[in-house]
This record gives structure tokens, sequence and C-alpha cells, in this order.
């Protein structure tokens, strides 16, 4: 087997495109959405935040020439000749859909809702108003991801038959306030990335059985861990497992993507989940037939989940504004179906508890 050279991730050459407006100014736009724009050239003509203030400092650290003072001005002095990219609260969502243009195109920050009842509320609203819309379940197009995609495409691995998601970090979960008191965490809020990523590389499951626990030291939050199965027949294991909680240092901290196929292999180490938020290295392992026996690779990355990943779910947006297709990969139709699987796996948690 040869070099792999060529299984590498770049920043797309976007062109010509039209401004973004961000609706939100919270820590993900901080850290990820304008990162990621700054280095793809994508440009930002404005920002409203309820709190006018976290809008004002986003505007002066990324030079964002215009801070509205409601949706309804920004609205009025751009009407469709913009992307509106929300990044509220998913409780928030529908309200802010609500005053956007008809005929008009959006990114919604993920969760699409907190639940599939709100899921199908907001893709109404977008039926009904005729607005394109996309979620930002950006782990789709994380560097490392769309690498072990083109080794699929290539056939390189042969047939997947098996996907395992291990996370074993200590997350700190006081960083998202609205968390505590709401009724669902860890699926909703995290795994409900790699639920998305494991739809998007493997189809629709038959089914999906989940246990999602609490933690005693964490009294004020629902279920932080998680473990999740989806069923894809016979011959293919998907294994999703999470603990969030393990605060007992760097040494056993863990947090890989591995995909087994019947010609080889790729193990993603998601540095970033490790020692959260500063993070630690990722790293991309392959192994491939042909090769030495049993002898892994690495290959460099060029990128990391946050935030070259957020490139990828704006561009969808962008790549159907301009008629490059017909649809974004991350539509709320798509996105639909990941929130019903995050509802079906609560239901499965909910009832796998019950005395037997
Ligand atoms: N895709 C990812 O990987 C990822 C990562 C982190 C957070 N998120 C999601 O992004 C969303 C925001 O997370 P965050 O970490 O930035 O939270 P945050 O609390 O830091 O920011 C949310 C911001 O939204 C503002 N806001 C609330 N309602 C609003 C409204 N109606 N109009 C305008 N602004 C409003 C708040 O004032 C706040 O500044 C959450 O839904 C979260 O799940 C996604």
């Amino acid at each position: 087997m040869g070099s792999l050279e060529h299984i590498r991730f770049d920043i797309p050459v976007i062109g010509q495109i039209c401004p973004v407006l961000i609706i939100g100014a919270g820590g993900i736009v901080e850290g990820a959405h304008l990162p990621a724009y700054r280095l793809a050239g994508i440009p930002v003509a404005g920002i409203f935040d309820i709190d006018i203030s976290k809008a004002r400092r986003l505007s002066t650290v990324f030079a964002i020439p215009c801070v509205y003072d409601s949706i309804q001005q920004m609205v009025a002095e751009n009407g469709c000749n913009c992307i509106y990219d929300i990044a509220v609260p998913g409780s928030r969502i529908a309200e802010v859909i609500r005053q956007l243009p008809g005929n008009s195109y959006a990114l919604i920050q993920k969760p699409m809702g907190e639940n599939e009842e709100q899921a199908a509320q907001i893709l109404q609203l977008c039926r009904q108003k005729n607005i394109a819309a996309g979620v930002n379940f950006q782990l789709r197009y994380a560097p490392y991801i769309l690498m072990a995609k083109q080794m699929l495409s290539e056939g390189l691995l042969g047939d997947i038959c098996d996907l395992e998601v291990y996370v074993n970090v200590y997350t700190p979960w006081h960083l998202w306030r609205f968390l505590y008191g709401a009724p669902r965490v860890e699926i909703l809020y995290h795994s409900i990335h790699y639920i998305d990523l494991v739809r998007n590389i493997l189809g629709e499951p038959a089914g999906i059985f989940a246990q999602t626990t609490r933690h005693p030291l964490m009294m004020q939050l629902a279920a932080v861990r998680s473990n999740i199965i989806m069923d894809y027949g016979d011959f293919v294991r998907v294994n999703i497992s999470t603990n969030h909680t393990h605060d007992f240092g760097m040494h056993n901290q863990d947090a890989y993507i591995k995909i087994e196929g019947t010609k080889g292999a790729v193990k993603i180490k998601l540095g970033l989940l490790m020692n959260y938020p500063d993070g630690v290295e990722d790293s991309f392992e392959y192994i491939v037939s042909g090769g030495h026996p049993y002898e892994w690779k690495k290959l460099p990355i060029n990128g990391s989940w946050f935030p070259h990943a957020f490139i990828g779910s704006m561009y969808e947006i962008i790549k159907a504004r301009q008629g490059i297709i017909a649809r974004p990969d991350n539509s709320v139709e798509d996105c639909m179906n990941t929130m019903r699987l995050v509802e079906l796996a609560y239901n499965a948690s909910f009832n796998f508890s019950k005395p037997l």
C-alpha cells in the first residue's frame, strides 16, 4: 500500500459569498463560529444578542461592523441578502426563526430544540416560511472525519463493521449555565453529535438503545453519562460510551472515534474533549490491508473539531444559497432524524430504568 498523503483536510476555497449575520453572542460564537469564518474568509456583517454588551464585545474583538438592537432591525436592514446564523439555546430557536424573513437562509446551532416536539416545530416554521436552514451538527465536517470519509469512499477501509465512540473525560458542565435545571443534558447536548455522525456515515439505524445516568456529585444536573447502542443489523456494531465525570486527572482521560472496516481501521483521538476547554492534541491513526501487518500509521490533520468543522456546516448553507446544491447536507429535514433518535434514546433509557 503506497503513501496516503492525499488523505488530508484543506480549508475549502469558498469564493464570493454573501455576509453572515449572527444572532446570539455567547461562548460558541466566540470560540468556534467567528474563528472558523475568519479562517475561511466568510464575512460577518452584524451581530445581535439580547445581552447587547456581549454583542458589542464580540464586534470589537472580531471587527464586526454592525451591532443591532433587535432582530427586527437586523432583518429590516438586510432582508434576504445574508445568511442568518442562530446560536441561542435550543429553547429559544423557534422564537428567533419566527422573526426571520421568508425565503431566507439560516444555520441553526444544535440542538434543534430541546426535544422532538420542538424540533418538529422548528422544521414546520422553516417550511412555512420557506427558510432553507441547516443545523450545526458540525462533527460531520471535522477535518479528521472528512479524512476518514475520504478513506471510506476510496474503499481503503472496506465495509464498516464496527464504529465506536469512547469518551472518558472531565467535562466542566458549569460553563453552560443553561444546563442547570434542564431536563436533558448528556445525550441532547453531547452524544447527539455522535448519533448524528453515525447516521451521517451509516444511514438510518433500525433502532437505538440507551441508558443515560446521573452523577452523585452533580445533583443540579440531569444525566451526564451515557451508553448508546445503534442497531445496524447482524454485522455492524455501533457503540457510544461517554463518561464526562472522570475527575481524576489526565492520566486515564481518553476520547476517540474508532471505525473498523473489513480492510482497515481508523482511530481518531478527540483531543478537544480532554482537559476541556484547553484540550490536547488530536491524532489520526490508520491501518489498511496491504501494508505491513498490524502497522498503524499516522496522518497530519491540519485542523480540529473546533473551529475548523464549523466552516463545513456554514459552507453547506452557502452552497445551497449559491445553487451549487439543492439542499444542505445538514438540512433541518435531515437533522430532524437525529432529533428523533435522541428522543428514542431518552425513551429507551426511561424504559430501561423501570423495575423488571
Ligand atoms: N455545535 C457545538 O458543538 C456546540 C458547542 C457549544 C454550544 N453549542 C450550542 O450553542 C448554543 C449556545 O451555546 P453557548 O455555549 O454559546 O451558550 P451561551 O450561554 O454562552 O450563549 C448563548 C447566548 O444566546 C443569547 N440569547 C439567548 N436568547 C436569545 C435570543 N432570543 N436572541 C438573541 N440572543 C439570545 C444569550 O444572551 C447568550 O449570549 C446552545 O444551544 C449550545 O447547545 C453547540
